[in-house]
């Protein structure tokens, strides 16, 4: 496998940092290749605006899609997001390795999804999404730490199911673009737990990551499944 990590905690002696040495350490062993994007570490930029590129398409009006795809054929993105680019395109696996903040991603993550995401046909437009998206054939997971306990996460427990939590970033970010979505990873309560659940955590996180080509993947329908509305053409029940 080549796996890219893109890790977003602001410290490394959090339960987030041992899951990301864990994960490099274990497939480091077993022969794959590894790459970390450690985004506080790189201090990297999560605001997306003009300075995403180096082109530009309007100097009156900003629209970001339009920048995008002006500034992939005009070969004018910023050399951070060419870089993260260049590692989506090397790696078959992408994990996203966050604590659950808000009910969603830290700000640092969602901003490297907003500013390295982009259109274009580069990482979708031009028809391509879903699965007829960009990095079809590569497999992504999410690996993240909750702090509410695991049965508040439950169908019906007091935040929702967490399916539902994660469905705009597995669904929306990550099948989007073409990815096959396994079933995320999850760590309740990491800082309430005993030593002992939290190395026994690592070890069920050493193996998953060994197993990811072979992990239960979400199913979601193909977009031959669509109408011309974007509508189920056989809705379930
Ligand atoms: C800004 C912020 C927002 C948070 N939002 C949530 C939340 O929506 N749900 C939840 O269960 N825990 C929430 N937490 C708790 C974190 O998920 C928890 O501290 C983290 O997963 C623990 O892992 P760590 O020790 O690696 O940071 C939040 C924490 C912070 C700092």
């Amino acid at each position: 496998m080549r796996v890219f990590i893109v890790h977003a905690h602001p410290e490394p002696k959090s339960f987030n940092g041992a899951m990301t040495r864990a994960a490099r350490e274990a497939l480091t062993a077993a022969g794959h290749e590894v790459v970390v994007s450690d985004l506080y570490a790189m201090g990297f930029n999560p605001v997306s605006d003009r300075r995403n590129f180096t082109t530009v398409a309007d100097p009156d009006t900003y629209r970001q899609q339009n920048e995008e795809a002006y500034a992939v054929a005009h070969d004018g993105l910023a050399a951070d997001i060419t870089a993260e680019l260049a590692k989506l395109d090397w790696c078959d696996t992408l994990i996203l390795q966050f604590p659950l903040w808000w009910f969603g991603l830290p700000a640092i993550l969602k901003g490297w999804i907003d500013r390295v995401f982009v259109s274009g046909g580069r990482v979708y437009g031009g028809g391509r999404w879903y699965d007829n998206g960009v990095f079809a054939g590569k497999r992504a997971m999410c690996a993240l730490t909750i702090g509410g306990a695991a049965s508040m996460y439950s169908e019906h427990g007091l935040s929702g199911p967490i399916g539902s939590i994660l469905y705009p970033v597995n669904h929306g970010m990550l099948y989007f673009t073409g990815f096959t979505v396994v079933e995320p990873f999850l760590v309740h309560a990491p800082v309430r737990i005993s030593a002992e659940d939290r190395a026994a955590h690592l070890a069920r996180y050493r193996a998953r990551v060994l197993d990811l080509p072979a992990a239960p993947v979400i199913s979601y329908p193909k977009l031959a499944d669509y109408d011309e509305r974007m509508v189920l053409k056989a809705p379930p029940g």
